[in-house]
């Protein structure tokens, strides 16, 4: 695998198409959402074997709040099992988890499950998985900015949600969908993009492997002359 010779230190996905990926089989868009856990069940493995420090999920936006209430606590009980059954491998990988995001507006339960997960994990040193829910990008900056001025800051990075994670260095849309939707906005500044038009949840290893690939031929200048 030459071509993966360079390697990006964090992956973020932007996980889009569950909800057409369950219409076009005429299910209900929960099933999408089912299925899309597999798909990051499916990164986390690859990106574990190839030795990747660190990888990110858009799981669910502040926007996310307007979908229909039905559709909100399917992924909030999505979520807080899916945590639940993969803390062991967490532990066993050493792999550090966080959850990133507008705690304040997730159940109590919720906070109280990434609270344990975060605390037994915190010591994981091979790879960080970090979970964006109930996150974005102008959320970040303002709370960061009102933190700053709190304290007598200078450097908003210090006062960022993700604060010590470096920047993603390749962020992968998946669905088709060319836009950022109010994700990463101060830390996507020098990211490389890759968009494809498969559904998140057939996305899998292959596809991860491609992506990867056309990241390793990109040209990453950051402003300089080369
Ligand atoms: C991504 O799939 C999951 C979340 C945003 C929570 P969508 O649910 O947005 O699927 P589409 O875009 O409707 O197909
Ligand atoms: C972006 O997907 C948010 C997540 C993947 C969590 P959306 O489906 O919410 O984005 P838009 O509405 O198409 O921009
Ligand atoms: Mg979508």
């Amino acid at each position: 695998m030459e071509s993966l010779s360079k390697l990006p230190v964090h992956v973020t996905f932007i996980m889009d198409g569950n909800g057409r990926w369950a219409r076009q089989r005429g299910k209900e868009r929960v099933e999408g959402h089912f299925e899309g856990v597999e798909s990051v069940r499916a990164v986390m493995q690859t990106s574990h074997e190839l030795g990747i420090r660190y990888i990110s999920f858009f799981a669910f936006s502040e926007e996310n709040w307007n979908r229909s209430e039905a559709e909100v606590t399917a992924l909030m009980g999505l979520m807080l099992r899916a945590m639940e059954k993969e803390l062991p491998t967490f532990i066993g990988n050493g792999v550090r988890f966080r959850v990133i995001g507008n705690r304040a507006r997730l159940s109590e339960e919720l906070n109280a499950t990434i609270d344990r997960i975060e605390a037994s994990t915190a010591g994981g040193s091979h790879m960080t998985i970090i979970i964006f829910l109930s996150y974005s990008g102008k959320w970040d900056i303002q709370q960061a900015a009102e933190r700053m001025a709190e304290t007598g800051g200078r450097k908003i990075e210090d006062f960022l949600a993700t604060a010590g994670i470096p920047d993603p260095d390749l962020m992968i849309r998946t669905s088709g969908e060319q836009r950022i939707s109010n994700y990463m906005l101060w830390q996507l500044a020098y990211t490389e993009f890759v968009f494809t038009d498969t559904l998140w949840p057939d996305f899998r290893k292959q596809e991860y492997l491609a992506a990867l690939e056309e990241y390793a031929s990109r040209d990453r200048r950051f402003g300089k002359v080369k």
